[in-house]
């Protein structure tokens, strides 16, 4: 069992922790001091269940702990996967003390935590991530919510965890492309926040890949603490949050037009990095040395074949349009980043058309 590291979120009276080691689940660590009353409901998939269940138990005793286990995929992201969820609190006679605690990836998470905030108003959550992009983005923030049949995350809300609880040895067990995609967002937060953490990526790039513990321990300390102080300034993304987004507009795009599932969120993000790149400046070296990092990490740099005319219009249906103006994350150096509808048009359509 190594070190373990921890970060508080700022949120006031609703801050948090967030625990990073190995070693933390099968009884490494008393999760139970973070459950405020007698019970809890875990709910995980069926992927993660017999991979991680029991030794999660391991560390709630002298609590009583019940677990409910979905189908994997986002897919049942879903408000009837919450009605699930909510029945099975009810039928359990959960109270207002009753912790809810997400054992898996960001869709368990985003699915646990909205039933959290949803019953009774709202009762603690815990998260525990097991996948690298959970546990270096959507665990933390307090983001809950589901998908509507017109469009992904359209049913949410903020709901803080009370804790964040990162066993590193969970991704020994992660498919590689899963990893992969999770170091996407990794290498996300030194390009839009610090160009020294970027540096270092390139440096440890290796050691990431081949799941050295210390190495992404330090990798995922450093994201959460850049995701931490941006919460901190704007936790209802009403401005700054919004650079966590770098990519994604174009990301989204690609999404859609390939067919969700199809890409994961991580591979079209990468893709979308380097367009968001491109558009962000002539200096050619800039957008290059982001794609050199995220093709050395196995991620595509570049987009499937998609038409033109599709890709724009596609990009129009993003959250960030505003009075039908198009905004993106653009990088004003590396580690820089700002929100922006003010963009070369010509530039963009260049982009888009030279990536399609
Ligand atoms: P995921 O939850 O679907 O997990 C990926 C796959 O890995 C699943 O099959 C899962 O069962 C499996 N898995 C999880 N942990 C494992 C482990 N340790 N070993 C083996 N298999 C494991 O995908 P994800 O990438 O973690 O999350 C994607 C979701 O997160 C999307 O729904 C997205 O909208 C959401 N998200 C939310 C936020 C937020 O701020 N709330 C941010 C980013 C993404
Ligand atoms: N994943 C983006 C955010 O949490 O704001």
């Amino acid at each position: 069992m190594s070190d373990t590291r921890s970060i508080t979120v700022e949120l006031g009276e609703r801050s948090y922790p967030i625990f990073i080691g190995s070693g933390l689940l099968g009884g490494g660590f008393d999760l139970s001091a973070h459950v405020r009353g007698p019970d809890c409901l875990v709910v995980t998939n069926e992927t993660v269940e017999p991979l991680y269940l029991e030794a999660l138990l391991a560390g709630l005793t002298g609590k009583q702990a019940r677990a409910i286990s979905l189908p994997d995929g986002e897919a049942y992201k879903t408000l009837e996967t919450v009605e699930d969820i909510l029945d099975t609190l009810v039928e359990n006679g959960a109270n207002r003390d009753t912790t809810v605690v997400a054992l898996g990836g960001g869709v368990v998470g985003d699915i646990a935590g909205f039933s959290a905030a949803c019953y009774m108003r709202g009762v603690d959550f815990i998260q525990v991530p097991t996948t690298l992009l959970a546990q270096v983005d959507s665990s933390v923030g307090g983001k809950t919510g589901v998908n509507h049949a017109s469009g992904k995350n359209l049913i949410g809300a903020f709901h803080q965890p009370r804790a964040v609880l990162i066993d590193t040895d969970t991704l020994k067990t992660l498919p590689d492309r899963e990893l992969k995609a999770g170091l996407a967002e990794v290498i996300k937060y030194g390009a839009i926040m610090d160009a020294d953490f970027f540096a270092w990526i390139e440096d440890n790039l290796e050691a990431l890949i081949a799941r050295d513990a210390e190495t992404l321990a330090a990798a995922i300390q450093r994201s959460c603490e850049l995701k931490a102080a941006i919460v901190t300034e704007d936790e209802r993304e009403s401005g700054r949050r919004a650079i966590l987004n770098f990519g994604h507009t174009f990301g989204h795009a690609i999404e859609y037009c390939q067919g969700y599932g199809d890409w994961l969120h991580g591979e079209a993000v990468a893709a979308g990095m380097v367009m968001a790149a491109q558009l962000s400046t002539d200096d050619a070296a800039l957008a290059g040395r982001i794609e050199r990092l995220l093709d050395r990490a196995g991620l595509p740099t570049r987009p499937p074949a998609i038409a033109a005319t599709d890709f724009m219009a596609a990009m129009g249906m993003d959250k960030k349009v505003q009075q039908k103006q198009l905004r993106f994350v653009l990088l004003r150096a590396l580690g820089d980043a700002v929100v922006t509808s003010d963009y070369d048009t010509s530039r963009l359509h260049a982009v888009v058309e030279a990536m399609s």
